[in-house]
């Protein structure tokens, strides 16, 4: 996977990569993807502000609800190497149209700020969505009665 930040890429609005490169980064890991109940396999690569880039891929289960999607994937990876803020996500698959996020997927990736989503197919389709038009009127921490932050630990 290529490091943007060893890439030595100008800064473009806060990205170093380009969407091509972004999404070449989702159609390497995609190679990576374990999906052999569905044999739909899907790469993800989340760009985050400081650069660097955290790829995803499905990870099926014989106890098939187990299993979690690229995107989730990736979100995971990159908030557990304590990265909240990105720029772009990137999803590819072999699908007829562009690979749209399921439902799941869409709720989590309103969690934290990420200006761009670029949803993709190895044909070459690429449509450039933000995550309000992906998930429209969604639920978020904001509905919820406030918390004090009681903890050692900052959540935030
Ligand atoms: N899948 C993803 O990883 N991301 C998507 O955007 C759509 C669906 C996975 C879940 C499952 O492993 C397989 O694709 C078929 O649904």
């Amino acid at each position: 996977m290529p490091r943007a930040s060893v890439r030595g890429l100008s800064w473009k609005e806060g990205s170093i990569l380009t969407d091509d490169e972004l999404i070449a980064c989702a159609a390497a890991a995609r190679a990576r993807a374990y999906a052999p109940y569905s044999g739909f396999a899907v790469g993800a690569a989340l760009l985050t502000e400081s650069g660097r880039v955290y790829e995803g891929v499905n990870v099926e289960n014989a106890s098939y609800p187990v299993g979690i999607c690229a995107e989730r994937a990736a979100l995971a990876a990159a908030v557990s190497h304590g990265e909240r803020r990105f720029a772009a996500l990137a999803v590819i698959a072999d699908s007829p149209d562009v690979c749209a996020p399921c439902g799941m997927c869409r709720q989590m990736l309103m969690e934290f700020p990420i200006r761009r989503i670029l949803l993709a197919n190895t044909a070459g389709a690429v449509r450039v969505m933000t995550p309000a038009e992906l998930l429209p009127c969604a639920f978020g921490a904001a509905a919820l009665p406030a918390k004090e932050e009681s903890d050692e630990i900052s959540h935030r």
